[in-house]
């Protein structure tokens, strides 16, 4: 099937400068929602009608599967859609959509298409307040004459509680002749897509209609207070599906998924963490509370206590992160690494079984296997204008509070006394130290305040 869909809206009930489909929802732009279920649906061809600020639509979104059609200006839905036409095969049936519809499920318009069969069909829904909707008017008989908007319905059409999603499935060779006959002499003085439905009827044409699979499909964004019900419905869905997949929250109501979140068996996640970008938890992982993890891989068995921020970095198996931990870009544990309280990690691997457990930075540099890095530790790793590297052999003990002056290199099973300041390599097995030998000094005294004269 072709699929159009429209984007032009001003989205002025946003009151922001980033045009309406780019705000975003789970972590994505409105549109590439869309487009993920336009996309399952296997389209020929998807037309997305952009107007306002649109250049920056087409290049957040662009794809070679996408055809952008500008509609300037903006005389309704009904001219949105004439704009497309050009591009349109005419052999297969022709989908509308919304770029601030984002929750709309592919098996919802599978069946709208199913149900138009050769003719036309429309997406209706039954809502206890129709308010701001085109109204369904159908004849004694039940079926459909007329789709009326709000502005332009009598009365009796207002009380009609069947409204239109604005979502449609027709005959491509139809609308081709349908939509340029389309006038404007109504309450908006806009051209409707909604004045289809009488065309279709005019000619014989079946007009079929059937209703969202679940209400929520068919919400639309049009307010920042819209984004956040449909954000917290999104997540909502996100957390089932975590559920059902094996994973247990704490609590489904809070969980922020914005991006991919991929679990293996037995994953626990504990409140208020937040996933971004592609996040892979291996079996058994375990996130407690607080957690912010963005584009991160963490393998089996790691847990990663309270608090623990970790951004584009990689965990291996049986690891122990945090509380309070960060992980910056460039990380990369082994397995069984402890990275305990305030410890901060940037691009450097920990090899396996090494610890960090309290106050330390980490930073550029390749530390080997079981390593005690001992509390206060600092790679300097920044001279003021370049970065240098610290490689850390295996089995080395720093001792605590202890600075390792870039580029520095501390040999295998080497020994660190605390208090170091190391600003050349220390030999392999020995012990290094660089602190002045600890005296004590005989008859010194402490000074006393002096009397005022
Ligand atoms: C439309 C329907 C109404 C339906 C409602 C559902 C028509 C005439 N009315 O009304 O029956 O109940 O949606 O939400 O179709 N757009 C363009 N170009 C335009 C005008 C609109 O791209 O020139 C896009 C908008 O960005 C928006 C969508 O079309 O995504 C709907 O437009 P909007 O003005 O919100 O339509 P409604 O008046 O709400
Ligand atoms: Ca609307």
């Amino acid at each position: 099937m072709n699929l159009v869909i429209l984007a032009a809206g001003l989205g002025k009930r946003m009151r922001s400068d980033l045009p309406k489909v780019l705000h975003r929802l789970g972590g994505r732009p409105l549109l590439a929602h869309v487009l993920d279920t336009a996309r399952e649906l296997k389209a020929g061809k998807i037309c997305v009608v952009y107007g306002h600020g649109g250049e920056a639509v087409r290049e957040a979104l662009d794809a070679p599967d996408l055809v952008w059609v500008k509609q300037e200006p903006q005389l309704g839905t009904g001219h949105a859609v004439l704009q497309t036409l050009t591009f349109l095969d005419d052999g297969v049936p022709t989908l509308v959509l919304y770029g601030d519809v984002p929750l709309i499920g592919a098996a919802t318009l599978s069946r709208l298409a199913e149900v138009a069969g050769t003719g036309l069909a429309v997406l209706t829904e039954f809502l206890d307040d129709p308010t701001g909707y085109g109204r369904i008017v159908r004849d004694e008989d039940g079926s459909i004459r007329a789709i009326v908007e709000e502005r332009d319905a009598a009365e009796d059409e207002r009380a009609i509680d069947e409204i239109n999603t604005g979502f449609i499935a027709a005959p491509t060779v139809a609308l081709k002749r349908w939509l340029p006959a389309l006038g404007n002499d109504n309450a908006q003085g806009e051209y409707y897509l909604t004045d289809i439905v009488r065309l279709a009827i005019g000619e014989g044409l079946p007009v079929a209609t059937t209703q969202p699979d679940t209400g929520w499909e068919v919400l639309g964004v049009n307010s920042k207070v819209q984004l956040a019900e449909l954000e917290r419905i999104h997540q909502g869905r996100n957390a089932l599906l975590l559920m059902e997949s094996g994973v247990t929250l704490a609590d489904p109501a809070r969980i922020d998924v914005r991006g991919e979140l991929d679990c293996g068996r037995d994953v626990t996640i504990d409140v208020n963490c937040v996933f971004e970008g592609r996040v892979v938890l291996g079996d058994g992982v375990e996130v407690g509370a607080n957690c912010v993890l963005k584009n991160a891989v963490v393998g089996a068995g790691t847990r990663i206590a309270p608090f623990s921020h970790i951004e584009e970095a990689e965990a291996g198996r049986g690891c122990v992160i945090g509380p309070y931990a960060r992980l910056r870009p460039g990380t990369r544990l082994a397995d069984d690494v402890h990275v305990g309280n305030f410890v901060e990690v940037k691009n450097s691997r920990i090899g396996d079984g090494s610890k960090a457990n309290h106050l330390a930075y980490v930073g550029d540099a390749t530390v080997g296997r079981n390593v005690n890095v001992g509390a206060g530790t600092i790679t300097c790793n920044y001279d003021g204008a370049n970065k240098h590297r610290t490689v850390i052999e295996d089995d080395v003990f720093i001792g605590s509070d202890t600075q390792l002056v870039a580029p520095v290199t501390v040999g295998r099973g080497a020994t660190l006394g605390a208090g170091t300041t190391l600003t050349q390599d220390a030999p392999p097995d020995k012990l290094t130290i660089t602190r002045v030998k600890q005296l004590t000094v005989p008859g010194w005294k402490r000074p006393t305040k002096k009397k005022p004269v």
